[in-house]
């Protein structure tokens, strides 16, 4: 029986540490791939361990980590000194490397480009060497985003003249197109990588590390099929479309999952009631909870829409505010949760100052009330510009709680629009980025919602569909196999 052994590198890794949902994937798909049994597989086991910094919120949570040896990275000015830690999640390993350029009270990711830079680049490097002095060889060195993209950079440049990294294949994760790493020419030019001479590179990525992956990674792997499409148009492509389209052979997207066991309505500590298909009906209790909670009149009758959202520019939070203003005269209550962006967050309170018998604004991050609001809420929105996969509506829909969406990324790949099939309809979706397109999803939804049959059967569709990661992680081995061959 053959083994493929993956080193699966992030910036985060849940439950160690999680700023967005690249925290989430790097947390459940290297367990989800060590579950797979050779039957599964049609042969093949997987060793995949992970690989991320030693962050300082990493340090204060993982105490008893395994010190394993201490390394030096080499760079034009000098070596830097580094440390190698080993710690274990979910049945995983986890490799947690240290070092003067990952500050012991440094956030996750820096609001100063060069500073990021500086950390990622190293770490990106740094790994490299760490597996060379552990003598852990693995098949596949797996990047995700730019944090990491480097590292498929830095093991091309070194496979030619090192004989410890021949051999490695790659494969490169992309959640999030925009964020390429710029400002890390530097931090390159110190770590001795030079920048990319590949003529097909816009002059501008030159020295960003996405790019610089995207250019080397045998194979890169967008988190939905549709933004993989996506990434090879100018709309989404961000300037890298062109070399998406050179390399479009080895471009391909794989959904993420969900975990089924941590979201399930039927036994969520955090929900009033806990409910399934077979007892739906007792869902409404939920819904009453939470408007009484948010002291809305509790008016079962009346649609419930929720926002549970990153107030940001990516999310469409603008186009949801100005869409409900847009709806004002259909009879809705609306609870909208989240951080972020301080304009988008003020205009959310306004919102709810204009509207407050309707309307109101959750300015925080809190995983346990938005449980409860996917449990009792009845219309989930998100009018996401771009949405790489998306986890929310996932979630949403395994609680009953209907997602309105833009037709993009993920969202296009998860949900299926009631006008494409009512008899398999999980959701509604839009294609136009704007309010004018919103609003008017929000009235045909208002629409079906009051055919309750109808309504429960699109409740039901959802919460049957499988988002489990073991389907995202055959997809994976199948990849990996792939490149193997
Ligand atoms: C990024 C994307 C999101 C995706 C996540 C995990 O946060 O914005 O759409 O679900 O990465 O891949």
């Amino acid at each position: 029986m053959k083994t493929i052994k993956v080193l699966f590198l992030a910036s985060e890794a849940d439950p160690l540490v999680k700023v967005g949902g690249l925290g989430d994937v790097a947390g459940s798909l290297p367990p989800a791939l060590r579950k797979l049994t050779p039957e599964k597989t049609g042969g093949v086991t997987l060793d995949v361990r992970t690989v991320i910094p030693f962050h300082s919120v990493v340090r204060k949570k993982i105490t008893d980590a395994e010190f394993l040896f201490d390394f030096e990275v080499s760079a034009v000015d000098g070596p830097v000194k580094a440390q190698a830690y080993k710690t274990e999640a979910n049945q995983v390993p986890i490799y947690l490397i240290a070092g003067e350029l990952i500050g012991p009270d440094a956030p996750v990711y820096s609001s100063d480009a060069a500073i990021g830079g500086q950390t990622y680049i190293f770490f990106s490097v740094a790994v490299l060497e760490f597996i060379k002095i552990l003598g852990w060889k693995p098949d596949i060195l797996h990047a995700n985003d730019w944090h990491t993209a480097l590292s498929v950079y830095a093991l091309k440049q070194r496979q030619d003249k090192e004989p410890f990294f021949k051999g490695i294949h790659s494969v490169l994760g992309v959640h999030n197109l925009p964020f390429m790493g710029a400002g890390s020419e530097l931090a390159l030019a110190r770590f001795g990588l030079t920048p990319s001479r590949w003529p097909h590179l816009p002059w501008w990525a030159k020295d960003d590390p996405l790019p610089l992956g995207m250019q080397t990674a045998d194979r890169i792997v967008a988190v939905s099929q549709t933004y993989a499409k996506e990434i090879m148009t100018p709309e989404f492509g961000c300037g890298l479309e062109g070399i998406l389209k050179i390399r479009q052979k080895s471009v391909s997207g794989i959904v993420n999952g969900l975990d089924m066991d941590a979201w399930d309505p039927s036994k969520d500590q955090a929900i009033p009631i806990n409910f399934d298909t077979s007892t739906i009906s007792k869902r409404i209790e939920n819904k009453i909870a939470l408007t009484k909670e948010f002291a809305l009149k509790p008016a079962p009758d009346t649609p419930l829409l929720i926002l549970i959202s990153r107030m940001d520019q990516q999310k469409g939070v603008d186009i949801a505010i100005e869409g409900l203003l847009q709806a004002l005269k259909f009879n809705w209550q609306a609870i909208l949760l989240g951080t972020g962006d301080p304009k988008l967050e003020e205009a959310c309170r306004k919102l709810e100052a204009d509207y407050p018998d309707r309307i109101r604004a959750a300015i925080l991050f809190d995983t346990a009330l938005s449980r409860r609001m996917y449990a009792g809420a009845d219309i989930l929105l998100m009018p996401s510009r771009y949405e790489p996969c998306g986890l929310a509506q996932m979630m949403a829909m395994r609680y009953g709680c209907v997602p309105l969406a833009r037709a993009t990324g993920g969202l296009q790949d998860t949900i299926v629009d009631f006008s494409y099939s009512q008899e398999k309809a999980t959701g509604f979706l839009f294609k136009e980025p704007n309010a004018k397109a919103f609003s008017e999803t929000i009235e045909r939804a208002l629409t079906v919602f009051h055919d309750q049959d109808q309504w429960q059967q699109i409740q039901f569709n959802g919460m049957r569909q499988d988002f489990s990661w073991e389907k995202s992680a055959l997809q994976y081995v199948k990849l990996y196999r792939e490149i193997l061959k």
